[in-house]
Protein backbone atom coordinates (compact mmCIF):
# COMPACT_ATOMS: atom_id res chain seq x y z
CA UNK A 1 0.00 0.00 0.00
CA UNK A 2 3.05 2.68 -0.81
CA UNK A 3 0.70 4.46 -2.43
CA UNK A 4 -2.20 5.13 -0.46
CA UNK A 5 -3.41 7.77 1.19
CA UNK A 6 -2.49 8.56 5.22
CA UNK A 7 -4.94 5.82 6.64
CA UNK A 8 -8.06 7.14 8.38
CA UNK A 9 -6.46 6.15 12.00
CA UNK A 10 -4.23 9.39 11.94
CA UNK A 11 -6.67 11.42 10.71
CA UNK A 12 -8.98 10.90 12.96
CA UNK A 13 -6.88 11.41 15.56
CA UNK A 14 -5.31 14.80 14.10
CA UNK A 15 -5.54 17.60 16.24
CA UNK A 16 -8.07 20.51 15.72
CA UNK A 17 -6.69 23.96 14.51
CA UNK A 18 -5.57 25.65 18.07
CA UNK A 19 -7.33 28.96 17.25
CA UNK A 20 -10.99 26.75 16.22
CA UNK A 21 -10.42 24.76 19.25
CA UNK A 22 -10.01 28.51 21.37
CA UNK A 23 -13.22 29.96 20.29
CA UNK A 24 -14.94 26.64 21.00
CA UNK A 25 -13.61 26.33 24.50
CA UNK A 26 -14.58 30.15 25.05
CA UNK A 27 -18.21 28.85 23.32
CA UNK A 28 -18.11 26.28 26.32
CA UNK A 29 -17.47 29.18 28.96
CA UNK A 30 -20.33 31.26 27.90
CA UNK A 31 -22.73 28.56 27.71
CA UNK A 32 -21.42 26.69 31.14
CA UNK A 33 -22.03 29.78 32.83
CA UNK A 34 -25.47 29.83 31.16
CA UNK A 35 -25.96 26.41 32.84
CA UNK A 36 -24.68 27.63 35.72
CA UNK A 37 -27.07 31.06 36.06
CA UNK A 38 -30.14 28.98 35.45
CA UNK A 39 -29.55 26.70 38.12
CA UNK A 40 -30.90 30.38 40.11
CA UNK A 41 -34.58 29.58 38.52
CA UNK A 42 -34.29 26.60 40.77
CA UNK A 43 -33.33 27.85 44.23
CA UNK A 44 -30.07 25.63 44.15
CA UNK A 45 -28.27 26.12 47.01
CA UNK A 46 -24.76 27.37 46.72
CA UNK A 47 -22.84 23.78 47.11
CA UNK A 48 -25.09 22.73 44.48
CA UNK A 49 -23.92 25.35 42.04
CA UNK A 50 -20.13 24.27 42.73
CA UNK A 51 -20.80 21.03 42.21
CA UNK A 52 -22.13 21.72 39.05
CA UNK A 53 -19.67 23.75 37.76
CA UNK A 54 -16.77 21.37 39.08
CA UNK A 55 -18.99 18.56 37.34
CA UNK A 56 -18.78 20.34 33.69
CA UNK A 57 -15.11 21.62 34.15
CA UNK A 58 -14.10 18.27 34.60
CA UNK A 59 -16.77 16.01 32.51
CA UNK A 60 -17.14 17.80 29.27
CA UNK A 61 -14.35 19.58 27.19
CA UNK A 62 -11.17 17.15 28.44
CA UNK A 63 -11.33 15.22 25.23
CA UNK A 64 -10.54 16.00 21.60
CA UNK A 65 -13.50 17.99 20.94
CA UNK A 66 -13.59 16.44 17.76
CA UNK A 67 -17.30 15.27 17.57
CA UNK A 68 -18.16 19.06 18.61
CA UNK A 69 -15.58 21.08 16.30
CA UNK A 70 -17.38 18.99 13.36
CA UNK A 71 -20.36 20.80 13.23
CA UNK A 72 -19.00 24.30 12.80
CA UNK A 73 -16.31 23.26 10.45
CA UNK A 74 -19.07 20.96 8.40
CA UNK A 75 -21.64 24.23 8.39
CA UNK A 76 -18.59 25.92 6.67
CA UNK A 77 -18.21 23.47 3.69
CA UNK A 78 -21.97 23.49 3.55
CA UNK A 79 -22.28 27.11 2.97
CA UNK A 80 -19.26 26.83 1.03
CA UNK A 81 -17.75 30.43 2.45
CA UNK A 82 -17.11 31.44 6.40
CA UNK A 83 -19.75 31.68 9.02
CA UNK A 84 -21.17 34.75 10.47
CA UNK A 85 -20.96 35.28 14.20
CA UNK A 86 -24.28 34.18 15.03
CA UNK A 87 -24.20 31.19 12.72
CA UNK A 88 -20.31 30.17 13.94
CA UNK A 89 -22.17 30.37 17.56
CA UNK A 90 -25.08 28.59 16.86
CA UNK A 91 -23.45 25.81 15.30
CA UNK A 92 -20.68 25.75 18.03
CA UNK A 93 -23.44 25.64 20.69
CA UNK A 94 -24.79 22.42 18.94
CA UNK A 95 -21.56 21.13 18.49
CA UNK A 96 -21.53 21.16 22.52
CA UNK A 97 -24.61 19.59 22.58
CA UNK A 98 -22.61 16.66 21.08
CA UNK A 99 -19.55 16.74 23.51
CA UNK A 100 -22.42 16.99 26.19
CA UNK A 101 -24.36 14.31 25.07
CA UNK A 102 -21.07 12.43 25.20
CA UNK A 103 -20.14 13.38 28.86
CA UNK A 104 -22.89 11.79 29.61
CA UNK A 105 -22.17 8.53 27.69
CA UNK A 106 -19.11 8.39 29.02
CA UNK A 107 -19.71 9.23 32.58
CA UNK A 108 -22.21 6.37 33.06
CA UNK A 109 -20.15 4.18 31.14
CA UNK A 110 -16.97 4.28 33.22
CA UNK A 111 -19.19 3.23 36.14
CA UNK A 112 -20.92 0.15 33.50
CA UNK A 113 -17.61 -0.74 32.57
CA UNK A 114 -15.68 -0.80 35.61
CA UNK A 115 -12.89 1.50 34.16
CA UNK A 116 -10.26 3.85 35.78
CA UNK A 117 -9.34 6.52 33.87
CA UNK A 118 -10.82 8.91 31.02
CA UNK A 119 -8.73 11.34 29.27
CA UNK A 120 -5.75 11.03 30.89
CA UNK A 121 -7.58 11.69 34.49
CA UNK A 122 -10.28 9.59 36.91
CA UNK A 123 -12.69 8.69 35.86
CA UNK A 124 -15.19 11.39 37.37
CA UNK A 125 -17.17 8.43 39.81
CA UNK A 126 -14.07 7.69 40.46
CA UNK A 127 -13.59 11.02 42.33
CA UNK A 128 -13.64 10.29 46.02
CA UNK A 129 -16.01 12.44 47.00
CA UNK A 130 -18.45 11.69 43.89
CA UNK A 131 -18.92 7.68 43.60
CA UNK A 132 -22.56 6.97 42.57
CA UNK A 133 -23.87 10.44 42.74
CA UNK A 134 -21.65 10.17 38.96
CA UNK A 135 -25.10 8.68 37.67
CA UNK A 136 -27.08 11.93 38.42
CA UNK A 137 -24.47 14.17 37.30
CA UNK A 138 -24.94 12.37 33.95
CA UNK A 139 -28.47 12.95 33.60
CA UNK A 140 -28.00 16.34 34.68
CA UNK A 141 -25.27 16.52 31.64
CA UNK A 142 -28.01 14.92 29.18
CA UNK A 143 -30.99 17.91 30.68
CA UNK A 144 -28.60 20.41 29.93
CA UNK A 145 -28.68 19.68 26.57
CA UNK A 146 -32.34 20.84 26.11
CA UNK A 147 -31.75 23.82 27.88
CA UNK A 148 -29.13 25.04 25.97
CA UNK A 149 -31.38 24.02 23.04
CA UNK A 150 -34.34 25.82 24.46
CA UNK A 151 -32.75 28.94 25.13
CA UNK A 152 -30.55 29.44 21.70
CA UNK A 153 -33.02 28.04 19.43
CA UNK A 154 -36.25 28.34 20.78
CA UNK A 155 -37.45 30.66 17.92
CA UNK A 156 -35.82 28.64 15.13
CA UNK A 157 -38.88 27.29 13.30
CA UNK A 158 -36.36 24.23 13.25
CA UNK A 159 -36.25 23.82 16.95
CA UNK A 160 -38.63 20.86 17.03
CA UNK A 161 -36.25 19.00 14.46
CA UNK A 162 -32.97 19.85 16.50
CA UNK A 163 -34.71 18.35 20.06
CA UNK A 164 -35.96 15.16 18.37
CA UNK A 165 -32.46 14.34 16.57
CA UNK A 166 -30.68 14.49 19.67
CA UNK A 167 -33.47 12.30 21.26
CA UNK A 168 -33.30 10.09 18.31
CA UNK A 169 -29.35 9.61 18.55
CA UNK A 170 -29.86 9.51 22.31
CA UNK A 171 -32.20 6.28 22.05
CA UNK A 172 -29.99 4.13 19.26
CA UNK A 173 -26.47 5.16 21.65
CA UNK A 174 -28.54 3.27 24.61
CA UNK A 175 -29.61 0.82 22.14
CA UNK A 176 -25.96 0.03 21.40
CA UNK A 177 -24.86 0.52 24.92
CA UNK A 178 -27.71 -2.36 25.93
CA UNK A 179 -26.44 -4.69 23.37
CA UNK A 180 -22.63 -4.05 24.43
CA UNK A 181 -23.21 -4.97 28.30
CA UNK A 182 -26.00 -8.01 27.75
CA UNK A 183 -23.37 -9.75 25.09
CA UNK A 184 -20.52 -8.91 28.23
CA UNK A 185 -22.53 -10.41 31.47
CA UNK A 186 -19.82 -10.46 34.08
CA UNK A 187 -20.58 -13.97 35.77
CA UNK A 188 -21.25 -16.01 32.82
CA UNK A 189 -18.55 -16.04 29.59
CA UNK A 190 -20.05 -17.49 26.66
CA UNK A 191 -17.46 -16.53 23.91
CA UNK A 192 -20.43 -18.72 21.05
CA UNK A 193 -22.70 -15.90 21.99
CA UNK A 194 -20.71 -13.41 20.17
CA UNK A 195 -21.14 -12.42 16.28
CA UNK A 196 -19.60 -10.31 14.04
CA UNK A 197 -23.10 -9.25 13.20
CA UNK A 198 -23.57 -8.70 17.06
CA UNK A 199 -20.33 -6.67 16.71
CA UNK A 200 -21.47 -4.96 13.70
CA UNK A 201 -24.60 -3.81 15.75
CA UNK A 202 -23.29 -2.45 18.59
CA UNK A 203 -20.59 -0.11 17.17
CA UNK A 204 -23.11 1.16 14.67
CA UNK A 205 -25.20 2.00 17.59
CA UNK A 206 -23.13 2.68 20.64
CA UNK A 207 -20.63 5.08 18.94
CA UNK A 208 -21.67 5.93 15.35
CA UNK A 209 -25.19 7.60 15.43
CA UNK A 210 -23.60 9.83 18.01
CA UNK A 211 -20.32 10.16 17.54
CA UNK A 212 -20.47 10.66 13.53
CA UNK A 213 -24.06 11.17 12.19
CA UNK A 214 -25.23 13.77 14.67
CA UNK A 215 -22.58 16.02 14.79
CA UNK A 216 -22.78 16.41 10.24
CA UNK A 217 -26.70 15.98 10.57
CA UNK A 218 -26.54 19.21 13.07
CA UNK A 219 -25.02 21.13 10.50
CA UNK A 220 -27.02 19.76 7.54
CA UNK A 221 -30.11 21.23 9.53
CA UNK A 222 -28.45 24.52 10.59
CA UNK A 223 -27.84 24.74 6.72
CA UNK A 224 -32.01 24.37 5.93
CA UNK A 225 -31.12 21.12 4.14
CA UNK A 226 -34.68 19.17 4.93
CA UNK A 227 -34.42 16.64 1.82
CA UNK A 228 -34.07 12.89 3.77
CA UNK A 229 -32.04 11.57 0.76
CA UNK A 230 -29.34 13.99 1.80
CA UNK A 231 -29.61 12.84 5.61
CA UNK A 232 -29.57 8.95 3.88
CA UNK A 233 -26.63 9.59 2.10
CA UNK A 234 -24.85 11.14 4.78
CA UNK A 235 -25.62 7.92 7.17
CA UNK A 236 -24.48 6.04 4.11
CA UNK A 237 -20.77 7.58 4.65
CA UNK A 238 -20.84 8.21 8.46
CA UNK A 239 -22.14 4.79 9.75
CA UNK A 240 -19.19 2.95 8.10
CA UNK A 241 -16.91 5.40 9.46
CA UNK A 242 -17.97 5.12 12.89
CA UNK A 243 -17.66 1.83 12.63
CA UNK A 244 -14.11 1.98 11.04
CA UNK A 245 -13.60 4.67 14.47
CA UNK A 246 -15.27 1.86 17.27
CA UNK A 247 -12.91 -0.76 15.74
CA UNK A 248 -9.99 1.16 16.06
CA UNK A 249 -10.92 1.71 19.33
CA UNK A 250 -11.49 -1.59 20.31
CA UNK A 251 -8.00 -2.65 18.83
CA UNK A 252 -6.27 0.06 20.98
CA UNK A 253 -8.08 -1.12 23.86
CA UNK A 254 -5.84 -3.81 23.86
CA UNK A 255 -2.70 -2.57 22.06
CA UNK A 256 -2.86 1.73 22.96
CA UNK A 257 -0.48 2.76 25.57
CA UNK A 258 -2.63 4.79 28.25
CA UNK A 259 -0.49 7.67 27.98
CA UNK A 260 -2.06 8.08 23.87
CA UNK A 261 -5.55 6.55 25.00
CA UNK A 262 -5.70 8.65 28.26
CA UNK A 263 -7.47 5.23 29.44
CA UNK A 264 -6.92 1.87 30.61
CA UNK A 265 -8.23 -1.05 28.82
CA UNK A 266 -10.60 -3.36 30.59
CA UNK A 267 -12.74 -5.43 27.38
CA UNK A 268 -10.55 -8.75 27.69
CA UNK A 269 -11.45 -8.76 31.81
CA UNK A 270 -15.30 -7.23 30.70
CA UNK A 271 -15.97 -10.24 29.05
CA UNK A 272 -16.58 -7.64 25.88
CA UNK A 273 -17.81 -8.75 22.17
CA UNK A 274 -15.23 -6.34 20.69
CA UNK A 275 -13.38 -6.31 17.59
CA UNK A 276 -10.41 -8.41 18.50
CA UNK A 277 -12.24 -11.08 20.20
CA UNK A 278 -14.41 -11.46 17.56
CA UNK A 279 -11.38 -11.83 15.18
CA UNK A 280 -9.40 -14.25 17.29
CA UNK A 281 -12.65 -16.54 17.65
CA UNK A 282 -12.88 -16.63 13.57
CA UNK A 283 -9.30 -17.85 14.10
CA UNK A 284 -8.53 -20.07 16.79
CA UNK A 285 -7.70 -23.45 16.63
CA UNK A 286 -9.41 -26.16 18.97
CA UNK A 287 -6.47 -25.86 21.26
CA UNK A 288 -6.62 -21.94 21.43
CA UNK A 289 -10.43 -21.53 21.50
CA UNK A 290 -10.51 -23.78 24.61
CA UNK A 291 -8.06 -21.21 26.58
CA UNK A 292 -10.17 -18.26 25.56
CA UNK A 293 -13.10 -20.07 26.48
CA UNK A 294 -11.52 -20.53 30.14
CA UNK A 295 -9.52 -17.17 30.07
CA UNK A 296 -11.61 -14.14 28.70
CA UNK A 297 -13.80 -12.70 31.23
CA UNK A 298 -11.64 -12.65 34.03
CA UNK A 299 -10.63 -10.19 36.00
CA UNK A 300 -7.34 -11.26 36.90
CA UNK A 301 -3.99 -10.07 34.87
CA UNK A 302 -2.80 -14.05 34.48
CA UNK A 303 -5.56 -14.63 32.25
CA UNK A 304 -5.59 -11.47 30.58
CA UNK A 305 -2.14 -11.79 29.75
CA UNK A 306 -3.05 -15.57 28.34
CA UNK A 307 -6.33 -13.88 26.20
CA UNK A 308 -3.09 -11.52 24.83
CA UNK A 309 -0.36 -14.00 24.07
CA UNK A 310 -3.67 -16.06 21.64
CA UNK A 311 -3.86 -12.17 20.24
CA UNK A 312 -0.15 -12.42 19.37
CA UNK A 313 0.00 -15.78 17.82
CA UNK A 314 -2.96 -15.42 15.60
CA UNK A 315 -1.74 -11.91 14.08
CA UNK A 316 -4.20 -9.74 15.18
CA UNK A 317 -1.95 -6.40 15.15
CA UNK A 318 -1.51 -7.86 11.43
CA UNK A 319 -5.28 -8.77 10.75
CA UNK A 320 -6.34 -5.20 12.02
CA UNK A 321 -3.77 -3.20 9.34
CA UNK A 322 -5.39 -5.21 6.52
CA UNK A 323 -8.98 -4.59 8.17
CA UNK A 324 -7.86 -0.42 8.31
CA UNK A 325 -6.47 -0.69 4.64
CA UNK A 326 -9.90 -1.98 3.31
CA UNK A 327 -11.98 0.22 5.68
CA UNK A 328 -10.18 3.41 3.93
CA UNK A 329 -10.54 1.90 0.56
CA UNK A 330 -14.61 1.43 1.18
CA UNK A 331 -14.85 4.49 3.02
CA UNK A 332 -13.05 6.94 0.10
CA UNK A 333 -15.22 4.82 -2.35
CA UNK A 334 -19.03 5.51 -0.35
CA UNK A 335 -17.73 9.20 -0.38
CA UNK A 336 -17.67 9.15 -4.12
CA UNK A 337 -21.00 7.73 -4.53
CA UNK A 338 -22.23 10.95 -2.93
CA UNK A 339 -24.65 12.85 -5.18
CA UNK A 340 -23.28 15.96 -4.80
CA UNK A 341 -26.26 18.12 -5.83
CA UNK A 342 -27.54 16.58 -2.38
CA UNK A 343 -24.35 16.94 0.02
CA UNK A 344 -20.90 18.42 -1.21
CA UNK A 345 -18.65 15.64 -0.66
CA UNK A 346 -15.60 17.85 1.10
CA UNK A 347 -17.64 17.68 4.54
CA UNK A 348 -16.32 13.95 4.94
CA UNK A 349 -12.82 14.57 3.78
CA UNK A 350 -13.17 17.36 5.98
CA UNK A 351 -13.99 15.29 9.22
CA UNK A 352 -11.70 12.64 7.78
CA UNK A 353 -8.86 15.24 8.40
CA UNK A 354 -9.62 15.77 11.83
C1 LIG B 1 -18.42 3.50 24.71
O1 LIG B 1 -17.86 2.36 24.21
C2 LIG B 1 -19.51 4.05 23.83
C3 LIG B 1 -20.23 5.14 24.49
C4 LIG B 1 -19.71 5.85 25.48
C5 LIG B 1 -21.56 5.45 24.05
P1 LIG B 1 -16.58 1.79 24.96
O2 LIG B 1 -16.93 1.34 26.33
O3 LIG B 1 -15.92 0.80 24.07
O4 LIG B 1 -15.67 3.10 25.02
P2 LIG B 1 -14.39 3.37 25.91
O5 LIG B 1 -13.35 2.41 25.42
O6 LIG B 1 -14.77 3.15 27.33
O7 LIG B 1 -14.02 4.81 25.60
MN1 LIG C 1 -16.07 1.86 28.24
MN1 LIG D 1 -18.67 0.51 27.13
Amino acid sequence: MATAPAPVTKALEAPAKPNEKNAFMETFEIISEDIVQDLGNYKVPKEGVEHIKRMLHYTVPGGKLNRGLTVPSALKSLFKRDLTKDELFKAQVLGWGVEWLQAFFLITDDIMDGSITRRGQPCWYKQPDIGMIAINDAIICESAIYRLLKKYFRAEAYYPELVEMFHEVTYQTELGQMMDLLTAPEDHVDLSKFSPQKHAYIVEYKTAYYSFYLPIALAMRLAAITDEKAYAQAKAVLLPLGEYFQVQDDYLDCYGSPEVIGKVGTDIEDNKCGWLIIQALERATVEQRQLLDANYGQKSPENVAIVKRIYEQLHLETVYREYEDRSYKRISELIEQIDESLLPRDIFVTFMNR
